[in-house]
C-alpha cells in the first residue's frame, strides 16, 4: 500500500439505502469526499439534489448541506465510483433467502464490479465491507472476487452497529466499534483514520463478522426475553415494568459483563431450580416461553458437547479439577462437573476428581445427599492433589478443569514428564493456555 494520505481520503459508498446514505453524509460531514453508488437511479437522483434517500431524521439536512459543499455526489456507475476513490465502502443488501439463509449476492455482485474497476485503473484500493455478513464471507470474496487484484487491494470487515431512527447520532458516536483484518497488517489502517474511532476493537475479520451476529442476537434475546417476563407478569397481575426496570438497575449481575463468559454450563442450587420453577408456572398459567424454556435443554447441549470432547481424546482415564459448582464454594447442587462425572463413570471410565474445596468429612445434608446419589463411591473418587492423580495413573489422562486449585505452573511441571494427557479448560484459566502443550478450551 503506499503511503497514507495527510488528506480526507475519497471514499465510494456502495448501496444507498439505510446504512450507505447515512454513511456517505456522515463521512462527507467529517471532510471526506465521498461518492456514492448505487443501482438505483432514483436513489442516486436523490442524493444529487441533496435529498435523503430514506427516511431517517435529520438526513436530509445533512445530506442537503453536504450536497452543497460538494462532498458528496452519487452516481449508479461502479467504475467511476471505484475510479474516483481510494476507498470503498461496501452497504449493499444481504437480506434471506427464502429458506432463511444469507443472500450474499448483492456484496458478490458489487464486489466482482469493484475488482474489475481496480484492474483498470491499476492503484491500490482498500475495500471495507460493512454489509452484515456470516464468518468466513469476508475472507472468502476476497479469496473469489478479488484473486486478480490481491497485490492492489487491502480487504477489511468493519460491522455497522447504527439504529435506524437514530443512526446519524450513532454513526457519529456509535456504542461499538470493531475493525475486522484479514491479514496482520496494521499498516495499512493509516488509511482508515476519518473512520474509524479512537477506541476502535481490532480483531480478525472473522471475530469481527461474529461480534455482529451476536450483537444483532443478544439485542433479540433481550427482547424475546423481556416480552416473556411481560407476559408472565401480566397473567398474574403484576406490574412488569417495575419489575423490569428494577432488573436493569443492578449493574453488577445483571446489565454487566457478569454471566456472559463462555465456559461452564450454568448450575448451583438456584439457577437451575428457579428457571424450571418460573417455566412449570407458566405452563400453568398457559403462557408461552420458548425462550425460558430453552435454557435448561441449552445448558444440557453445553454438557453434552463437553462430553463429546472428552471421548474423542480416546483416554480412557480422566481427572476432573473442580467439581463444585462454581470457585470458592463446596456446593455440589446443580454441579455440571457432577453429572459429567457421573456420566463417564456410567460410560466405564476411570474417574479421579480434585477439589480443595470439596472435602467429603464436611460434607454434610443436601450436599452429601446430591454427591451420593450421583456418584455412588463418591469418596473413593476423591483425590488429595493433581500430583496423587497423575501417580496413579501411568496411562494418558484427559483432564477436565473448571476452576484453578492449584499453581499454574506447578500443574504444567506435573504433566511436563508424561505423554498423552489433554487438558480441557472448562472456565478460561488463561495461565495454562500458554504452559500445557496440550491445552483445549471448551469453547476457544
Ligand atoms: N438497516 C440497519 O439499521 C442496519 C444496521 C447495521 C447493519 N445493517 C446491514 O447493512 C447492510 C445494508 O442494510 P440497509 O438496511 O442499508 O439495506 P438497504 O436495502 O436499505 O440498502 C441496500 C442498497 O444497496 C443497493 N444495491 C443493491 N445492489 C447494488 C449494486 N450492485 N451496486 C450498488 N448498490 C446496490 C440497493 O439498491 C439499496 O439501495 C445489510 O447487510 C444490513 O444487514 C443494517
Amino acid at each position: 500500500m503506499p503511503p497514507p494520505s495527510m488528506q480526507a481520503p475519497r471514499i465510494s459508498v456502495f448501496g444507498l439505502g439505510y446504512v450507505g446514505s447515512v454513511t456517505a453524509a456522515c463521512l462527507a460531514e467529517r471532510g471526506c469526499r465521498v461518492i456514492g453508488c448505487d443501482v438505483s437511479e432514483a436513489k442516486v437522483e436523490k442524493i444529487n439534489s441533496g435529498k435523503a434517500p430514506i427516511g431517517e431524521p435529520g438526513l436530509d439536512d445533512l445530506l442537503g448541506a453536504q450536497r452543497l459543499s460538494g462532498a458528496v455526489e452519487a452516481t449508479t456507475d461502479a467504475r467511476d465510483a471505484v475510479s474516483r476513490s481510494e476507498i470503498s465502502i461496501i452497504c449493499v443488501g444481504t437480506p434471506s433467502l427464502p429458506s432463511g439463509a444469507l443472500d450474499l449476492s448483492y456484496v458478490e455482485t458489487v464486489a466482482g464490479e469493484i475488482a474489475e474497476a481496480v484492474q483498470e485503473k491499476n492503484a491500490p484500493h482498500v475495500v471495507i465491507f460493512r454489509s452484515t455478513m456470516l464468518p468466513g464471507s469476508t475472507r472468502g470474496l476476497y479469496e473469489t472476487a478479488f484473486s486478480d487484484v490481491h497485490s492492489l487491494v487491502t480487504a477489511f470487515f468493519y460491522p455497522e452497529f447504527l439504529r435506524q431512527g437514530s443512526a446519524l447520532e450513532d454513526f457519529r458516536n456509535p456504542s461499538l466499534s470493531a475493525f475486522g483484518h484479514l491479514t496482520d497488517e496494521e499498516s495499512s489502517e493509516a488509511w482508515m483514520e476519518f473512520l474509524l474511532e479512537e477506541n476502535t476493537e481490532r480483531m480478525s475479520v472473522e471475530e469481527a463478522e461474529l461480534l455482529k451476529y451476536a450483537c444483532n442476537a443478544f439485542h433479540a434475546t433481550k427482547v424475546a426475553f423481556a416480552n416473556e417476563i411481560g407476559r408472565l407478569a401480566k397473567g398474574l397481575d403484576i406490574d412488569s415494568k417495575k419489575v423490569m426496570t428494577a432488573l436493569c438497575e443492578d449493574h453488577r449481575l445483571n446489565i454487566s459483563p457478569y454471566y456472559l463468559r463462555p465456559g461452564t454450563p450454568f448450575g448451583g442450587s438456584c439457577l437451575p431450580k428457579d428457571v424450571n420453577a418460573l417455566t412449570q408456572s407458566a405452563r400453568r398459567q398457559g403462557v408461552a416461553v420458548p425462550v425460558l424454556d430453552s435454557l435448561i435443554a441449552s445448558n444440557r447441549k453445553h454438557l453434552e458437547s463437553l462430553l463429546e470432547r472428552v471421548e474423542a481424546r480416546r483416554n480412557r482415564t480422566i481427572l476432573i479439577v473442580g467439581l463444585a459448582f462454581k470457585a470458592g464454594t463446596d456446593d455440589l447442587r446443580g454441579s455440571a462437573m457432577l453429572d459429567l462425572s457421573a456420566e463417564l463413570l456410567l460410560r466405564g471410565y476411570t474417574v479421579r476428581i480434585f477439589d480443595p474445596d470439596v472435602s467429603p468429612e464436611k460434607l454434610i445434608g443436601a450436599n452429601r445427599h446430591v454427591a451420593e446419589s450421583r456418584l455412588p463411591s463418591f469418596d473413593t473418587l476423591l483425590v488429595e492433589s493433581v500430583g496423587e492423580a497423575l501417580s496413579s495413573d501411568a496411562g494418558s489422562t484427559t483432564i477436565v478443569v473448571t476452576k484453578p486449585c492449584l499453581d499454574g505452573s506447578e500443574f504444567a511441571q506435573l504433566l511436563e514428564s508424561r505423554d498423552g494427557d489433554h487438558v480441557i479448560d472448562v472456565n478460561y484459566w488463561s495461565e495454562l493456555e500458554g504452559l500445557v502443550p496440550s491445552y483445549e478450551g471448551i469453547c476457544w
